[in-house]
């Protein structure tokens, strides 16, 4: 949510640059946020910061830049807004800019003590020009920086005032090669260049620059120039920070060819659980997670598991706890993050939390994972974003292996944490001895086949890429029993995001109780069968729903297994998938689901990327 880049390069040659790599940067981050975007730059001689900046898509900066260039620079800072206080304009846009046109901020997160400060600046001299909560940051960085003349001590001084989450990136025209940053529970990474370094969001801001990077902590103040980074607390105590090397390619942000990113991440679903498996099981076929770095002894101990998470990884939480429930029969309760914090959830230090989160970053799974911490129950997040927080603040981190994931819907993301789910359950199987070695071994076989069964699905998306396109209904619903029922809802869900048409998904077994009323003639119903080799009950009850809604007039769109014949009398599609073992069924049972909503929306000309209202990694509550 708000995408952030800064870049500081070398004095002695000012050059473009700064703005291609704050431009560069922002294009691999708008996910983050596409209400606004904008640029500040500084350079030796000039005597204001120069700013662009414009509501709406990147495109629209760059429009700008081409009409208004920029001067040569040798720092640069850029922003792309997710609109919280004030409406995405191009008044409310960052930079902001403060000290007589020196100064520029930009800013990720909520100020909630904005009122109180801006009163208290205003009532000083300050003239605010925006409604956003940001521009009191930047008048109090100009104002402290009046005070103590340097820019690192000026961002410290302002830090310790601001209440609310905030990564902050300021430039001041007295130190042209120089970009200082603060955060505080929102995310800031830095990219270790030679003769240059960056600032960012995420590692996509650089990654096509750099690989190496620095994790920075919480409440700490960085300085960076071109070939230097220092970093400190929010006190001004010095601070090592952890270098690592991004594993990710910077040809995986990019579209390859495909129409959108979605579509090359639905194509990347494959690779993402095979690499997700990659390397976790050793020669005689036991699971090996040694990287967890947790006791096994005290997972013995653990008599519950609390999964909390948001939006699509909750789903692929509470497929996890038909998983965990069977394999390992321990009691597994699914959570919305955000509401697990405000109730008074029975956790003890035997409570083991299993946070699942994409980004690492989002704001309601974090202080979920600080409360359950706080109430003495051990953390384990199950993340796809290294150097991101909540890995930081867990006890133990399992990591998908999707690769960036730059769609704002989530897809490949939501396949690699089933997988790292499933990896868990059989781990922990493995570990407490409810399951014998050969069934684990079984499962994980199982599993190493699912990335080619995904492919099946994915190459014979044909059909429903043709039902997609002549879709006209205003509603959509989806069934599923088991596991299928959070597939049925991850399928609403994509569908409400992508397609902005009313999508639902319910139990199959919860129709009679009341959403049997909401089928009318024609009315398009998903229904998602379970294995008829699976528990036959199951996937009978799941028959007999099909025919219900049938007779009701419903166009029934049934996901089914290859064989399945006993849905052919029922179904007016049948869209086939292979065969595979119930629990690991949503693998592929959910990519039908995603082809379908994104070639709904793109048939309808609607952005598939970057959907109205949203923004991924939602960093702020
Ligand atoms: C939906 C989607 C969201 C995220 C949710 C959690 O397509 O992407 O529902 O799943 O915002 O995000 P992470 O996984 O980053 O914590």
């Amino acid at each position: 949510m708000c995408g952030i880049v800064g870049y500081a390069g070398p004095v002695a040659a000012p050059s473009n640059r700064p703005l291609e790599i704050a431009i560069e940067g922002l294009r691999r981050l708008e996910y983050r946020g596409y209400d606004s975007a904008g640029v500040a730059v500084v350079a030796p001689g000039l005597q204001q910061v120069e700013v662009r900046k414009k509501a709406g898509k990147l495109a629209n900066l760059v429009a700008l830049l081409n009409a208004e260039p920029l001067p040569p620079a040798t720092a640069a800072i850029g922003h792309t807004r997710w609109a919280t206080h004030g409406g995405p304009t191009d008044v409310n846009a960052h930079p902001h800019v403060a000290d007589d046109g020196k100064l520029a901020l930009i800013h990720n997160g909520i100020i909630e003590n904005f009122a109180a400060l801006r009163d208290d600046l205003k009532a000083d001299g300050s003239v605010f020009y925006s409604q956003t909560d940001t521009e009191v940051a930047a008048h109090l960085l100009a104002r402290e920086y009046r005070t103590h003349g340097d820019l690192a001590e000026a961002m410290r001084a302002t830090a310790r005032r601001l209440e609310g989450t905030f990564t902050l990136l300021a430039v001041h025209t007295d130190s042209p090669g120089t970009v200082v940053g603060a955060r505080h529970d929102s995310p800031l990474v830095v990219g270790l260049g030679e003769g240059e370094n960056f600032l960012g969001s995420d590692v996509a801001a650089f990654v096509s620059a750099t690989k190496q990077a620095l994790e920075l902590g919480q409440d700490q103040v960085v300085t960076i120039t071109a070939d230097s980074v220092a970093i400190t607390d929010f006190a001004g105590n010095p601070v090592e920070a952890q270098p690592y090397t991004v594993d990710w390619d910077a040809s995986a942000a990019e579209k390859g060819g495909f129409r959108t990113f979605m579509d090359k991440e639905i194509n990347d679903e494959p690779q993402a659980v095979a690499d997700t498996l990659l390397g976790r099981t050793n020669t005689a076929g036991n699971l090996t997670l040694d990287e967890l770095r947790i006791d096994e002894a005290l997972l013995r101990t653990v008599d519950k598991i609390i999964v909390i998470a948001c939006g699509t990884a909750a789903y692929a939480g509470h497929v996890a706890k038909y998983a965990i429930e069977h394999w390992c029969r321990i009691p597994v309760e699914v959570e919305l993050a955000h509401e697990f914090r405000y109730r008074d959830a029975v956790v003890s230090e035997k409570t083991l939390v299993v946070a699942i989160s994409q980004s690492g970053e989002t704001m309601d799974t974090l202080m979920a994972v600080r409360h359950a911490r706080e109430q003495g129950a051990k953390v384990l997040s199950i993340v796809n974003t290294h150097g991101s927080t909540i890995p930081r603040e867990s006890d133990a981190v399992l990591y998908t292996h999707a690769g960036p994931e730059i769609a704002v819907a989530s897809t490949k993301a939501f396949l690699a944490q089933l997988t790292a789910a499933y990896l868990l359950g059989l781990y922990l199987a493995q570990v407490r001895g409810t399951k014998f070695p050969d069934e684990i071994a079984g499962v994980l076989a199982d599993l190493k086949a699912m990335p080619n069964k995904i492919r099946t699905v994915i190459d014979g998306g044909d059909r429903i890429r043709m039902i997609a396109r002549w879709m006209d209904s205003r509603s959509v619903l989806f069934l599923g029993r088991h596991v299928g029922f959070p597939v049925a809802m991850e399928g609403a869900l994509k569908l409400k995001e992508l397609a902005y048409i009313h999508a639902e998904g319910f139990a199959a077994g919860e129709l009679k109780h009341g959403p049997i009323a909401l089928i009318e003639p024609g009315i398009p119903v998903f229904v998602i069968v379970p294995s008829p080799r699976g528990r036959d009950s199951l996937h009978s009850k799941v028959i007999s729903n099909i025919q219900e809604i049938r007779a009701r007039g419903a166009r029934t769109l049934v996901i089914a297994e290859e064989g399945d014949d006993a849905v052919l009398p029922y179904a007016d599609e049948v869209f086939w998938v292979p065969q595979s073992p119930t629990l690991l069924s949503p693998l592929v049972t959910v990519v039908p689901l995603q082809i379908f909503a994104c070639e709904l929306a793109t048939a309808r000309g609607l952005d598939v990327d970057q959907p109205r209202n949203l923004a991924k990694s939602v960093t702020v509550e």
